[in-house]
């Protein structure tokens, strides 16, 4: 299965110099360093890129999932998830997962493009902190804190029209139907959903025919996450959805990076 989606480096490398986007000599498939400050060159520079905004994303969710208490309206006297206090939170979750401090972006041995990006997705995480009413985090009304579905899908969604990178929340059997993998997508979940699958591989592939990568980026629930998608199967949550069944540590559903490789 996982092998259906694995890079066509060769196909790609010919692709690109074709379209004129990486016409260099960098675009080779050996060039497998990346130059600190160098555009986003190569096959790899993409897929890093794509695979670090996955994490900064999940990382966001997963601040937002952990200040469950702190986000919601139990009491208005209740001390409440400042923009700063998640800022920081997110900065220390991303580098305990990637390795990468933002705050130190320019020493960071990552692609030039990376960084402008991963600063872009930490700015738009952050708004959407600020800008959350609880009243309105859900279709209906209703739920009085932020969790991190919402969350994931108001960031992904400025986060697309500020920068030429789609980023999607997905699962087989999403609540929200807008989360409905497409063809790609629904390949790579099924891959996450066999319990032998190494945990956090993620699957890429680069095709000319669609003109961009894709990366599907494994999501595990955390305890957190099992109030509302764990047991008792088929009991209402507190957002009013059905509960998935899931126990800890499963696949949940996946992170979709989609980076166009066209000019
Ligand atoms: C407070 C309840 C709640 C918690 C906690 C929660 N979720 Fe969700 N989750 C939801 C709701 C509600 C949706 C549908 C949101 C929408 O309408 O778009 C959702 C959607 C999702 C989706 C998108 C696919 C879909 O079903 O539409 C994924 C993936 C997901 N959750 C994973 C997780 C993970 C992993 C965690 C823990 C890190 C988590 N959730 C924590 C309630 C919750």
């Amino acid at each position: 299965m996982a092998s259906r989606l694995r890079w066509v480096i060769a196909s790609f490398v010919v692709f690109a110099l074709a379209a004129g986007w990486a016409g260099s000599d960098q675009a080779r498939a050996k060039d497998r360093q990346p130059e600190p400050g160098a555009p986003l060159h190569t096959i790899l520079e993409v897929e890093t890129t794509a695979r670090l905004l996955a994490i900064l994303l999940d990382s966001g969710r997963n601040v937002i999932n952990e200040n469950q208490g702190l986000s919601d309206d139990r009491g208005k006297s209740a001390p409440r998830l400042t923009p700063e206090a998640f800022e920081r939170q997110l900065l220390d979750v991303f580098y305990s997962r990637s390795g990468i401090d933002l705050r130190d972006l320019e020493a960071a041995r990552i692609p030039a493009g990376a960084k402008k990006l991963l600063k872009e997705l930490v700015l738009v995480s952050k708004e959407m902190v600020a800008e959350a009413h609880p009243e309105t985090n859900r279709p209906g009304g209703g739920l009085n804190e932020l969790i991190p579905a919402i969350f994931g899908a108001r960031v992904a969604t400025r986060f697309t029209e500020r920068t030429h990178v789609r980023l999607k929340q997905t699962a087989l059997t999403p609540r929200n139907p807008l989360n409905v993998p497409d063809a790609v997508e629904r390949t790579a979940l099924e891959a996450f959903a066999d319990p032998s699958y190494p945990r956090e591989k993620v699957i890429s592939e680069v095709t000319a025919k669609s003109g961009s990568l894709r990366l599907m980026f494994p999501l595990y629930t955390t305890r957190k996450c099992l109030d509302c998608h764990g047991d008792p199967q088929g009991e209402l949550d507190r957002t009013g959805y059905p509960r998935e069944g899931l126990t800890l540590g499963q696949n949940a559903g996946a992170i979709s990076v989609m980076i166009p490789i066209r000019p």
